[in-house]
């Protein structure tokens, strides 16, 4: 029986797509993960179930027996956030664009059935129009965005040269339980969370009208379950988003409320490779892979500070 394999499945989102591949009925789930930003803990109620690679994408060598011969690989492995690849460039480089080649290339040796890749809605970088639209030539405005595109062509490249199949998905800001608010890096809504519950001030860079395309973590997963069945689409890119666009006001705003408190944020200056405004077009994902958000920014937003107030993150 072929294998199904999650790099960075030990991650926030990676987790979340060993366990709807599980809900769905996947009979062997392998994870790959150096736990760099990933951790045990999110694969805690699952672990029977899976098997667990303490292995690193940039390392050739100890991801291709592990990779060989799969039916899925979903590629989640991977250094996020714009901010920690402007501080410290080449442990993004590596992972992101060396790592990804080396998933790749393992997958096309290995005869692998088909690569979804977690590609990024940062390509874009700023677009004079929303919603964003996966025909727009992109825009990369910081070194993850470049990275994060080099990883859709690097997939548009080994399908049409090798054909090996690949689908690559641009998240468009993925929020949800288990998303580790501790890092400077973290996530906005993470850090917003954890601030609320800690009766805390957030600070919000720039003025608080940048907007983004927040998408639930649940969401995310099963459109990746769906872009790993769709016919004719290999080699394609298509948006994982919401369709929405929430500011960082109206998101702070919320937080408060479901939380009951009342808690000015403070304003610093706006963050270096920011994209103003992302919005996803949803159109093509719908058509050719069958995308059907079903979360609400509210009730994902409620589900996860749930899951906050509950494990603290
Ligand atoms: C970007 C990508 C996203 C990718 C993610 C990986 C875009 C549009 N999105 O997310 O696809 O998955 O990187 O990390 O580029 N902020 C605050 N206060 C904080 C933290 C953040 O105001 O404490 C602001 C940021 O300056 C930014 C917004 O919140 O304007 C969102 O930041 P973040 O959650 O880090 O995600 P993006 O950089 O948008």
């Amino acid at each position: 029986m072929n294998h199904y394999v999650v790099t960075g499945g030990a991650g926030f989102i990676g987790s979340q797509i060993v366990r709807s591949l599980l809900a769905a009925g996947a009979g062997k789930v392998v994870v790959i993960d150096n736990l760099s930003t990933g951790h045990r803990a999110n694969l805690e109620e699952v672990r029977p179930q899976i098997d667990f690679q303490r292995a690193d994408i940039r390392y050739y060598e100890e991801i291709a027996p592990i990779i060989r011969g799969a039916a899925v690989v979903f590629h989640e492995a991977a250094i996020p956030s714009v901010p920690r690849s402007i501080d410290d460039p080449v442990p993004s480089h590596e992972v992101n664009i060396d790592g990804t080649f080396n998933v790749l290339r393992a997958a096309r040796e290995g005869g692998v059935g088909r690569v979804v890749y977690a590609a990024s809605s940062s390509a874009y970088g700023d677009t004079e129009v929303l919603p964003k639209l996966e025909t727009m030539t992109p825009n990369p405005k910081s070194p993850y965005a470049l990275q994060k595109l080099v990883g859709e062509y690097y997939c548009g490249v080994f399908a049409s040269v090798w054909g090996l199949e690949t689908v690559s998905l641009r998240y468009f800001n993925v929020y949800g339980p288990r998303q580790d608010p501790s890092s400077p890096y973290s996530g906005v809504l993470s850090i917003f969370m954890r601030c609320a519950i800690e009766r805390r001030a957030p600070t919000i860079f720039g003025d608080g009208e940048t907007s983004r395309d927040f998408t639930f973590v649940e969401d995310v997963a099963d459109l990746n379950l769906k872009a790993a069945k769709a016919k004719d689409v290999s080699g394609k890119v298509y948006n994982g988003g919401n369709g929405g666009r929430i500011t960082l006001n109206e998101a702070w705003r919320l937080v408060q409320e479901l939380e009951g408190v009342s808690i000015a944020p403070n304003y610093g200056p706006p963050r270096a490779g920011d994209v103003r405004d992302s919005q996803a077009d949803t159109t093509a994902a719908v058509r050719d892979l069958g995308h059907a958000p079903r979360y609400s920014f509210e009730q994902g937003m409620r589900d996860t500070l749930d899951w906050y107030r509950q494990y603290g993150g």
